[in-house]
């Protein structure tokens, strides 16, 4: 594969190989020599024209442990503040010699857009409220190394899932590799059209009567400023009905795991207590994703000169 744009372009043995690659390269980050040689003389860069903490830092550390030249670039405080347009900065960038652009973008379909106007290789880091799909492949990835496999899994995906480009990805990337997803909240940030997103996808209101049955609990940010005031009229009221708060935690199976993909709002969609508990991936979530950006990396550009 050229591009990564979407959760939809992998299919079962692409997603398991870049999971399996993942696997190798976490083996580095503990060896005294943590960097690969693979990507030298390659140059990465970082577009981000939203704030992220997790994302960029995750894909700068993975492209340097694989020793590429890395750039970043923050809309922020560039000519993007003066008006460039998205073509003109890419232009740029292309000047420049980008072997590969990472792009997170407020606009879905940015980074489709991206790949008519540089040569190298586009990452999707999130582009508006379409997909987020190194997202959904490290949190398969950690699935895969907490439950030993993603095949046959009830992974329940909860909260603001109309605006979660996280939802999307894992929910396309979910039904490929053979979990039974449930999308919960409520009916005005889990539309029912989104049931139709994949054959197995189930909707679901009422977040105790799922609970019993989840291998997996993904927690998902209310993101207030993607909305109005119409579609949540009251933090308390969303606490209530879908917080994952202890007692609820207590309702899941012994084995199940509770995942979040940051950033958190604690005590918003999830208890402080609960976020931290040993049942919560959170923070494994943010060491696997480096080992699975180096092994998106290594994919795209390692056969490459
Ligand atoms: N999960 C995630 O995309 O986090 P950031 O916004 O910090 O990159």
């Amino acid at each position: 594969i050229k591009h990564l744009l979407s959760a939809a372009d992998l299919d079962a043995v692409t997603a398991t190989q870049i999971h399996d690659i993942a696997a190798e390269m976490a083996t580095v980050a503990g060896r005294e020599v943590k960097k690969l040689p693979t990507l030298r003389g390659r140059t990465v860069v970082n577009l981000f024209y939203e704030d992220s903490t997790r994302t960029r830092t995750s894909f700068e550390v993975a492209a340097k442990r694989l020793s590429a030249d890395v750039v970043n670039f923050s809309a922020k405080g560039s000519s993007v503040e003066k008006g460039e347009s998205l073509k003109d900065t890419a232009w740029t960038l292309q000047a420049m010699g980008a072997d590969a652009v990472v792009i997170r973008h407020p606009a879905s379909g940015a980074p489709h857009r991206l790949t008519h106007w540089v040569h190298g290789s586009v990452l999707n880091a999130g582009d508006g409220t379409h997909e987020h799909p190194t997202q959904a492949l490290l949190d398969t990835y950690t699935m895969r190394s907490r439950m030993g496999k993603v095949e046959g899994l009830n992974v329940a995906i909860v909260g603001d899932v109309l605006h979660s480009r996280v939802a999307r990805s894992n929910a396309l990337l979910l039904h490929t590799l053979g979990a039974k997803v449930t999308l919960v909240g409520p009916p005005t940030l889990v539309p029912p059209a989104f049931g139709s997103l994949t054959p197995s996808l189930g909707v679901s209101y009422d977040f105790d009567s799922v609970l019993p049955h989840a291998d997996v609990v993904m927690m998902l940010r209310v993101q207030k400023e993607r909305m109005n005031a119409a579609f949540f009229p009251s933090s308390q009221e969303y606490y209530k009905r879908y917080g994952l708060d202890s007692a609820r935690l207590r309702r899941m199976p012994d084995h199940a795991i509770v995942m979040h993909p940051g950033p958190m709002n604690r005590g918003v969609e999830i208890a402080p207590e609960v976020a931290d508990s040993p049942r919560s991936t959170i923070v494994e979530q943010v060491a696997n994703g480096v080992s699975v950006r180096m092994a998106c990396l290594y994919l795209l550009l390692g056969g490459r000169s």
